[in-house]
């Protein structure tokens, strides 16, 4: 039986089947191990964390002293929205931003190289819109056909700073991450406009051109003193997929960095939710699903923080919050709500609990990550019809 524990009640003989907030935030470690050395178990225990141990595969935890209170529904998010005033500054900034990068393009085509103090500068003011975030984002999306190429740009280095805050990335490396989005296109400056500008579909030809940007880019800021080396790697291979069918090199799984996963998410969801002048573009819960259900091609566990650090999340999914509760995502009420977990079974007393709906507050967003569960190492029952009947409002029925 899986069970959810303090890193400080560890103890040696404890089968470790996973940690709070993944394995990728603890990269050091190897997935699932029996705590077997006074070494290990020192590292675990410094770990102030939380983590899931099998009682099967090795020795059990002393029942928990005392049980919590249950949680309460918390009040709305105020920040998933945004006044007009928000939306204002955001426009302004967005406008700023983009006639920059457009000055940029226009450089690089020139073969002047990328004028990396204002690029940085661009990069500093978006990420100081923090709390401004959800309206920059948001008004990103609209693109005109001459500009989109430049707003893309804007937009993935907010969607990337955004994805690195929620990740606990320091705001040095959020910073060349955003740099990274900035300048992952810049090899379109070797495009033609004909091709680059072109309203419908590409024709054989013009794609085997439009490929090569990636590669392009990456001379071009070879070529760029200061430029950090994660934007390098991001340019050149921001449109590979892990199961090994993007390009340009065809690389696959390991053989792509995590900054170069989190970039594809970001290109690829600003893409999909982009409104152009014909085109309405998907809503960025249709974006993410798709996403989720293009198979093997984002990193899962990636994907779901992203989905943390817009505020959606697919319904039915199994997530972990407030540290020891199972929750399943309810439907998403529309754009600009909070995402709502109804919570159902305590991973600390292993036990089904009644149901509490708990909307995504300021304080659970920057206190408690919201954690991707795999629903086959916790219940016997199908998901699918178990996630039904909890979002109807029933009760599950049984533990396993
Ligand atoms: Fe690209």
């Amino acid at each position: 039986m899986l069970k959810s524990i303090r890193s400080e009640q560890a103890t040696l003989g404890m089968y470790v089947h996973s940690f709070s907030g993944g394995w990728l935030s603890h990269p050091l470690w190897r997935s699932r191990l029996l705590i077997s050395s006074e070494q290990e178990l020192t590292r675990i225990r410094s770990s102030n964390c939380e983590i899931i141990i099998d009682t099967a595969k090795g020795r059990d935890a002393p029942p928990p002293q005392s049980i919590r209170a249950p949680v309460s529904p918390a009040p709305m998010r105020a920040s998933g929205r945004f006044g007009r005033a928000d939306k204002v500054r955001a426009t302004e900034l967005a406008q700023r931003s983009k006639t920059i990068v457009d000055a940029m393009f226009a450089d690089c085509r020139l073969g002047k190289g990328v004028p990396t103090t204002e690029i940085l500068a661009v990069v500093d003011d978006i990420a100081s819109s923090l709390n401004n975030m959800a309206a920059f984002i948001s008004v990103t999306r609209l693109k005109a056909q001459d500009d989109q190429t430049y707003t893309h740009s804007v937009a993935v280095c907010a969607l990337m700073i955004n994805l690195a805050r929620e990740l606990g990335y320091t705001t040095d490396a959020a910073r060349d991450l955003g740099m990274a989005g900035l300048l992952h296109d810049i090899g379109k400056s070797t495009i033609p406009p004909d091709i680059l500008l072109k309203a419908g579909p590409l024709n054989e030809a013009e794609t085997i051109e439009m490929r090569r940007h990636p590669v392009q880019g990456h001379s071009i800021l070879s070529a760029t003193t200061g430029v950090p080396a994660v934007a390098l790697d991001v340019c050149q291979h921001h449109h590979e997929r892990l199961d090994g069918s993007g390009y340009p090199f065809g690389l696959k799984g390991e053989a792509i960095s995590i900054a170069t996963r989190m970039a594809s998410i970001c290109d690829a969801y600003d893409a999909m939710t982009s409104i152009r002048p014909h085109a309405a573009g998907k809503s960025p819960l249709e974006a993410v699903t798709e996403m989720e259900s293009a198979d093997g091609q984002f990193d899962r566990a990636l994907l779901f923080r992203f989905m943390g650090s817009i505020g959606v999340y697919p319904a039915g999914k199994l997530v972990r919050i407030l540290g020891d509760r199972l929750a399943v995502t309810l439907p998403h009420k529309g754009q600009g709500m909070d995402p709502v977990f109804r919570t159902f079974y305590s991973t600390v007393e292993t036990r089904f609990l009644q149901h509490c709906d708990v909307i995504l507050t300021d304080c659970l967003a920057e206190g408690t990550t919201v954690i991707a569960e795999d629903p086959g190492s916790w219940f016997s029952e199908s998901w699918p019809t178990m996630a039904a009947r909890i979002m109807a409002g029933e009760r599950p029925v049984r533990p396993t």
